[in-house]
């Protein structure tokens, strides 16, 4: 919306890409749509080629740690593997272009403060120069594509920029995470499945504060540097799915929504804690802020508001992401693993 550059956007489509997410976009001029995997050598070489870019934005990746649990082949596949695929397919362009083509271009990697482990509840905040410590199959996939990333800026000089985000939230996320799963359960009056007690904690950030920190990165940021970016918003999971049940009960949804007349509270359910669950996230953004001029814009408050509102307003999009797959899904996270009654 807000750029002049023509945005190329590949994309595997896997369970969580949706092209209805796209719908708004689709027949702008400024944006190519290529259904493409990174783990495939040839095609990436081929867009390379045939678009010539100034830059890559790298964001595709397996992203839920649940899944990474039950299923940890994929996310060494796509992190680290297709990681690894686009870093090449990236150098090779990247060494044909003439010195001020070199100089210009950038590859970005979005990455996650999961990188870093986690944090007791007096540890100080990462920072960027907090030692890696992943705890999960996903999270050391994401540690490792970063290494890969930090070498071959080192070796081969590609002007690489790295960021490490803490969780997201807003419109459009796959409702396998927190913030969307207790919203959709809530409208059908199904359980609110808290892992463990609720009392571990993440530092949330309104998705369209991260999309802007990204491209302020690709813009103004120094190669080779990394940069966190965080929501200075930290909550302890129970406060987040007590603040989601309180709006919906003040926006009385209706269109046959099985909100329960005592209200949404009432469906908050304890459920065993995932594996190995890290107990806090925190950033410290004051690189990004101090050099870059970026912090986060939008409060808690307002942007679950509209992420509330944006889930009432969708139910077409919500239906069609929730697929056979999808619930499958939910079975086999939900049921299986002794958490009763989903
Ligand atoms: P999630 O959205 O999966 O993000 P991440 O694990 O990357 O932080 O989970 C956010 C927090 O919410 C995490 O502490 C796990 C917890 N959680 C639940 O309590 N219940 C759930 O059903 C889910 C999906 C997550």
């Amino acid at each position: 919306r807000d750029t002049d550059c023509q945005v190329i956007n590949v994309d595997k489509l896997t369970y969580a890409g949706n092209l209805d997410s796209l719908s708004e976009i689709m027949s702008s001029p400024g944006h190519i749509f290529e259904q493409e995997d990174i783990c495939d050598g040839k095609a990436m070489e081929r867009i390379f080629a045939q678009y010539q870019p100034d830059a890559v934005m790298h964001l595709a990746a397996e992203s839920h740690v649940d899944r990474s649990i039950t299923g940890p082949a994929e996310f060494i596949q796509t992190n680290v593997l297709g990681t690894y695929n686009l870093l090449e397919a990236a150098r090779n362009f990247w060494s044909g272009l003439d010195e001020q083509g070199r100089a210009r271009f950038r590859f970005l990697h979005v990455s996650t403060d999961e990188a870093y482990g986690d944090l007791r509840p007096d540890d100080q905040p990462f920072t960027e120069e907090t030692p890696y410590l992943p705890s999960s199959p996903y999270s050391a996939s994401k540690a490792s594509s970063d290494h890969l990333i930090r070498a071959w800026n080192r070796t081969y000089g590609l002007p690489v920029l790295i960021t490490n985000c803490s969780n997201n939230y807003g419109p459009y996320q796959f409702p396998e995470k927190l913030i969307p799963l207790m919203i959709l359960n809530a409208l059908e009056g199904k359980p609110l499945p808290v892992y463990g007690k609720g009392e571990n904690i993440r530092d949330w950030l309104y998705v369209q504060d991260h999309a802007r920190a990204l491209h302020t990165v690709l813009v103004k940021g120094r190669p080779g540097r990394t940069y966190n970016i965080g929501g200075n918003c930290e909550k302890q999971n129970i406060e987040v799915v007590r603040t989601i049940c309180d709006i919906l009960d003040e926006m009385k949804p209706a269109n046959g929504c099985r909100i329960p007349t005592a209200g949404c509270r009432e469906l908050i359910t304890f459920v065993p804690d995932r594996p190995g669950h890290d107990l806090r996230y925190a950033i410290n953004d004051t690189r990004i802020r101090r050099e870059l001029g970026w912090f986060p814009q939008e409060s808690f408050a307002s942007g679950l508001q509209k992420t509330v509102k944006w889930y009432l307003d969708n139910p077409q999009w919500v239906e069609r992401v929730r697929t056979g797959a999808y619930r499958e899904w939910i079975r086999a996270n939900y049921e299986m693993q002794g958490r009763e009654g989903f």
